[in-house]
């Protein structure tokens, strides 16, 4: 049996998030230059975009660029850019096609301005969708984000806006920039590595973790559910004991 005939429906996670890891490896073992494993990377995307709209898991969020990536070569960058331009331009037809909504994370203003364009365009023409949201992470590093969320509750202690006394779990996700979406239950990192990489640190608190051996350009579908098929196979209990959650 195809792992995503063993997909219990009641019990899918409302949110998957994923670190997409591998493309430059990937090239490398076809003596290519990275780009082309990022191109390739596209279609891995597209497939896990649509796995995840298949089975209908609310929201999935994909590690597209991360504030360290900017130190990469600036072709490396550049190509990433345009990538994602193109990427926006030619699939939010699919998107909306497949009634899949486009959000983002991160500080999208430090984005070359052509693909910062591109994506309010396609967040904008994709927003009526009530299917799966894609949000991708831009320019997005978790410790960038709680910074920016204690500057803000800071200014708001101080405008007398806020009590210190009243910063609690709930107000802390609430300045953070996934303000209403839920925290993913699973994170998957594919190409083998096991790291966190500054990723929604926050928000995986209670996050179950799923390491691929698969490096992201030859990730699929089946990929993408034998990972729900494993999540699905643990036992979570949020700190409690095991009789406690029964
Ligand atoms: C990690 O592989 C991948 C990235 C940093 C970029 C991911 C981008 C894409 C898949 C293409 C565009 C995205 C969208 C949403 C259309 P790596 O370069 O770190 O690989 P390595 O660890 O093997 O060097």
């Amino acid at each position: 049996m195809n792992f995503k005939d063993q997909i219990d429906k009641n019990s899918l996670p409302k949110h998957v998030a994923i670190i997409m890891d591998g493309n430059g490896r990937w090239a490398k073992q076809r003596g290519r230059l990275r780009v082309f494993g990022h191109e390739n990377g596209v279609t891995a995307v597209r497939n896990t975009v649509e796995a995840a709209a298949e089975i209908s898991v609310n929201y999935l969020t994909l590690y597209a660029f991360s504030t360290e990536n900017w130190s990469r070569p600036k072709r490396e960058v550049d190509a990433l850019m345009s990538l994602l331009v193109k990427s926006l331009n030619k699939e939010t037809s699919t998107l909306n096609k497949n009634n899949i909504r486009l959000q983002a994370i991160g500080d999208l203003k430090s984005l070359q301005s052509k693909t910062y364009k591109e994506l309010l365009k396609a967040i904008d023409n994709t927003k009526q969708n009530t299917g799966t949201t894609l949000n991708l992470a831009l320019s997005y590093s978790s410790r960038w984000e709680i910074t920016k969320m204690v500057k803000k509750i800071a200014e708001k202690v101080k405008n007398n806006e806020l009590s210190s006394e009243d910063i609690n779990d709930e107000v802390i996700s609430n300045h953070l920039t996934t303000t209403n979406i839920p925290d993913p239950e699973l994170l998957i990192r594919t190409s083998g590595e096991q790291r966190i990489s500054n990723f929604l640190l926050w928000q995986i608190a209670y996050s179950e973790l799923y390491f691929s051996p698969k490096l992201w350009p030859d990730f699929g579908k089946e990929d993408f559910y034998e990972a729900i098929v494993d999540f699905q196979g643990r036992e979570r209990r949020f700190g409690k004991t095991s009789e406690q959650i029964k």
